[in-house]
């Protein structure tokens, strides 16, 4: 337990800063109803820092991630007349990337928060949106998995080499990285004491280096996890499964990029990226963010979904409370799903992803009411 704790907080681009105001506010609330402090340190990052300063963020940011207990992210990525803002070659990378990656890819790699946590679940009432329609595909007792997404390498190593006729972009698995994030994914299996599987999603029938991804699980899983059930999907199957059957998955493990689509499918399911979370943890540090983007055209209208950010902040407590054996966080986690729970049940206050733009609520009206159910559930 500690008596304050320290959030370093990156609002970033587009919607990253509307929505991490709400998840901000809902973070007040639970300092205010449940007695913890929180030293909240804002830092300006992304794609418009950039254009201003030359640099994605101020010097000595990385640093002050690595100083604090913490790290919330909103996105990253700023357009100018439609085209994303890329960094200049060797500033600071030897190739354009898209400006903000030191405070997404940046901080993955060097804070090792190596297992991308990304939980897929479905709250009732939640209808998904397709074709313009909202519809109700999934029944929420179906869809409860968490995708654990390898965060460091796979084919994120940021090398591309020139070939004769075109370029080429290396895939990486080592077996420190694979070790460490399986043994996450059984771990986790372990917590959630649900189905007691663990899925590894690869695409191993072609590419070599996701085979062995796959003999490290096995490895692993039959060694170390034997209580654990081992189960296996290409990642092209995994994707028509998962929309099939996600009553089957309870913990998915897959390598980075495999990692990155199966999670934004699984996004669908829950009703949209509007609601998706994710939590970058390693065994130091962690970071959360929402894994939408920052969608620039919604970008300053009061609009866009915050509950993937209060989400995130849900996790961030969670995380917290866990590494500082601190109960009055968890308790705060379960008061923040609990509402977001509720106001989603409601329905009476979501925004135009959730209803539609004729009865759509704004970004700060959800967050407004996410803090009064809160406030209503710790009150018993
Ligand atoms: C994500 C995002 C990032 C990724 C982008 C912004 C670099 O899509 O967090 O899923 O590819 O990891
Ligand atoms: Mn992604």
């Amino acid at each position: 337990m500690k008596e304050r704790y320290h959030i370093v907080v990156l609002p970033g681009d587009g919607v990253g800063p509307e929505v991490t105001a709400q998840a901000l506010r809902v973070l007040r609330e639970v300092e205010r109803l449940l007695g913890v402090s929180f030293e909240v340190e804002e830092i300006p990052c992304g794609g418009a820092y950039y254009l201003e300063h030359g640099e994605e963020w101020p010097p000595g940011s990385y640093e002050r991630c690595e100083a604090a207990d913490a790290v919330f992210l909103g996105a990253v990525g700023h357009e100018v007349d439609g085209k994303p803002v890329m960094t200049e070659p060797g500033r600071p990378y030897p190739e354009p990337q898209l400006a903000g990656f030191a405070p997404v890819i940046g901080n993955r790699k060097r804070l090792n928060l190596y297992a991308n946590v990304r939980p897929i679940k479905l709250y009732p009432g939640v209808r998904t949106r397709i074709s313009g329609e909202f519809l109700t595909v999934w029944k929420p007792e179906n869809v409860d998995y968490v995708i654990v997404r390898e965060n460091t390498e796979d084919a994120y190593t940021g090398e591309t080499h020139e070939i004769p006729g075109g370029k080429m972009t290396p895939i990486r698995i080592t077996r420190e990285a694979t070790e460490r994030v399986v043994r996450f994914a059984f771990r986790l299996a372990r917590k959630r004491n649900k189905l007691g599987k663990v899925t590894c999603v690869d695409k191993s029938n072609i590419v070599g280096a996701h085979r062995f991804f796959r003999e490290v699980f096995t490895e692993i899983g039959r060694e170390e996890f034997p209580d654990i059930q081992l189960d296996y999907a290409y990642f092209d199957a995994f994707c028509q499964w998962q929309m099939r059957n996600p009553e089957w998955y309870d913990v998915v493990v897959a390598p980075n990029l495999v990692g990155d689509v199966i999670s934004d499918n699984g996004a669908t399911q829950q009703g949209g990226l509007g609601l998706a979370a994710g939590g970058n943890i390693g065994d130091e540090h962690a970071m959360f963010e929402p894994i939408h983007g920052s969608a620039p055209r919604h970008a300053g209208k009061d609009k866009a979904n915050p509950m993937a950010a209060i989400l995130a902040m849900k996790m961030l407590l969670e995380w917290l409370g866990e590494r500082f054996s601190d109960g009055r966080l968890a308790q705060g986690a379960h008061l923040v799903e609990e509402a977001v729970r509720s106001v989603l049940q409601e329905g009476k206050t979501l925004t135009y992803d959730l209803v539609g733009e004729e009865r759509a609520a704004r970004c700060s009206e959800v967050g407004a009411a996410v803090c009064e159910k809160l406030a209503r559930l710790a009150q018993g």
